[in-house]
């Protein structure tokens, strides 16, 4: 019988629908969030917040992105647009998966930074890019450890860079390898949560890095128990993953969350205004930021609690 030849290319992987559901779920459970009004003796808000020492216009933050596509025929990389509308507006900034060689560019912009650095299997290269990121005056260092698998059955391979597991020795070492805080990525349960405060990192997102795994619980709906279980710790809790407006950032403020990153919700803006196209967005959330804490009685951010949150007909607190 003669053989038949496979000259076909392999089959695309088809979309991730999964994925997309968890984006879904995440946006309904912001959505299914209500406010009650609480005007009588309310002044306007000032939203200026302390993040690690720090202090900030707003809690809005950039996104740990990395490998965004190029902009304006490659004169922008993204990455570094995004970092000066962070320097400028003065707002935390975050870089995702990057080599030293280009975060040596995001520092030049001269932006406060968190270096997200990936879950690689080779953890020399983990150890190097900490180390990088503190002589360039990093603000904080830390691993999306939620990208560790793939979604071929294996850990997860990203731009040809091999990722493998991270246990909590290997976390240790990193942690006690610099003198910057320390941020886990992805945490979504209060057993992850309880183990960063036993690791002692500086600080966590509550985040499910836009639907990794699939049906993952929307972020602000743990939230609470996260900050419960984390009382006390002062470990700084960030939350990301649908955040697209003020009201947004304001569900997550009053659930306990420190500040939160805006993501793909900016890449519109990034793609056609670059650093005033994201400049545009950050202070549109950050107004309608200041128009719901207003509304709501609360003077500061740090101040708004989830008394005022209604969701099922019933208050949340
Ligand atoms: C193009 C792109 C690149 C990303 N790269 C990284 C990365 O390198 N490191 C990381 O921790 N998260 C990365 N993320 C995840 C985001 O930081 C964020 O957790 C996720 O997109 C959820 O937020 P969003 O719903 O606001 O987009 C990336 C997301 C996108 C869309």
């Amino acid at each position: 019988m003669a053989l038949i030849k496979k000259t076909q290319p392999a089959p695309k992987q088809a979309p991730d629908r999964s994925m997309m559901i968890t984006g879904d779920i995440t946006r309904a459970y912001l959505d299914s969030i209500l406010v009650e009004e609480r005007l009588i003796g309310a002044e306007l808000a000032d939203i200026r917040t302390v993040i690690f020492g720090r202090e900030y216009s707003s809690p809005v933050m950039m996104p740990a992105f990395s490998h965004l596509p190029s902009y304006a025929e490659g004169r922008y990389t993204g990455l570094v647009e995004y970092s000066i509308a962070a320097k400028e507006l003065n707002i935390l900034n975050w870089i995702g998966m990057s080599d030293n060689e280009t975060y040596g560019t995001i520092a030049l912009t001269g932006a406060d930074t968190v270096r997200i650095i990936k879950p690689y299997a080779d953890h020399t290269k983990i150890l190097d890019r900490i180390a990088f990121a503190e002589a360039h005056d990093a603000v904080a260092v830390g691993m999306d450890i939620d990208h560790t698998f793939g979604r071929n059955g294996g850990y997860d391979v990203v731009i040809g860079e091999q990722m493998g597991p991270q246990s909590k020795d290997d976390l240790k070492e990193y942690i006690a390898s610099t003198k910057l805080p320390f941020i886990i990525k992805g945490v979504l349960s209060l057993r992850d949560a309880a183990a960063c405060a036993e690791l002692g990192v500086g600080g966590i997102v509550v985040s499910h890095h836009h639907g990794s795994m699939p049906y993952a619980l929307p972020p602000l709906m743990i939230l609470p128990e996260i900050v419960k279980e984390l009382e006390g710790t002062g470990i700084e809790i960030f939350a990301d993953c649908g955040m697209d407006t003020g009201s947004d950032v304001f569900k997550a403020v009053a659930l306990g969350a420190k500040a939160v990153s805006v993501g793909r919700a900016m890449l519109p803006a990034l793609q056609e205004g670059g650093t005033e196209g994201v400049k545009a967005k950050i202070t549109q959330m950050n107004n309608e930021l200041i128009r719901m804490l207003s509304f709501t009685g609360f003077r500061t951010p740090g101040e708004a609690d989830a008394t005022v949150l209604w969701k099922d007909g019933k208050p949340m607190a």
